[in-house]
């Protein structure tokens, strides 16, 4: 399916950085929800997806190597995949009471949207596999940013099955990729709380010639 943005794609020459109030404003109010609080919340709309991604495919990327994509598990086939997801754990017989089975098999219904990052590294001259991971980490933030901008909520899990090589491939990573996150994501009217943020003396030095 193609997945077009409702505004032009800017390829002149951009307007140079000025302090933006209410851009601080919104970076320092955003917060990933609890993810009990996306239950039911409100997904993207169609016309709103495309916008998101656009915004958030806005990362640096050594190369242009676009070392990432998308996977989006939503509607009806967001328990279709936890129950595939949940029969692995039965394949293998972890033993589970009814409730943990059925929070197994729910788990992508925590939200209205759940979107898979999946880092697939290029073959590049220049771009390292690590750059190429870090580029997409930074792709992860740049969607909760851009969520955040749309006004919705999101919250970067990974659990097991980015860890699972079965469960990775049945959400759609090929064997040579890795999913980098687990994106929920839903419109809420439920307000996050903040959590302790570090203390900058403790993660920020000059460099000097000790
Ligand atoms: C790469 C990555 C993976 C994460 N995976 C999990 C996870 O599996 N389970 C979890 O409870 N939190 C996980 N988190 C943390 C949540 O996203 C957490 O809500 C977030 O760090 C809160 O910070 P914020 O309010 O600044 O968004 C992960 C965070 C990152 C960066």
């Amino acid at each position: 399916m193609k997945i077009l943005p409702n505004f032009p794609i800017v390829d002149s020459a951009l307007p140079l950085p000025a302090q933006n109030q209410q851009f601080i404003d919104a970076l320092t109010s955003r917060r990933s929800p609890k993810i009990v609080d996306l239950q039911n919340a409100i997904a993207p709309s169609a016309e709103e997806l495309p916008d998101i991604l656009k915004v958030a495919v806005r990362v640096p990327d050594h190369g242009k190597a676009v070392p990432w994509r998308f996977i989006a598990i939503d509607g009806e086939n967001r328990g279709i995949l936890g129950r595939k997801l949940a029969q692995i754990l039965v394949a293998r017989g972890d033993k589970m009471d009814a409730a943990q089975l059925a929070l197994e098999q729910t788990r992508f219904e925590r939200a209205p949207l759940v979107l898979a990052i999946v880092h697939s590294p290029r073959a590049h001259p220049k771009a390292t596999i690590w750059e190429q991971e870090l580029s997409a980490g930074a792709l992860g933030f740049s969607l909760m940013l851009a969520c955040h901008g749309f006004g919705y909520s999101a919250n970067w899990l990974s659990e097991w099955p980015i860890y699972d090589n079965e469960a990775s491939a049945i959400i759609g990573a090929k064997p040579h990729e890795k999913i980098a996150g687990l994106f929920y994501i839903g419109k809420t009217q439920i307000a996050p709380t903040e959590r302790p943020r570090p203390n900058l003396d403790d993660i920020f030095e000059y460099w000097n010639d000790k």
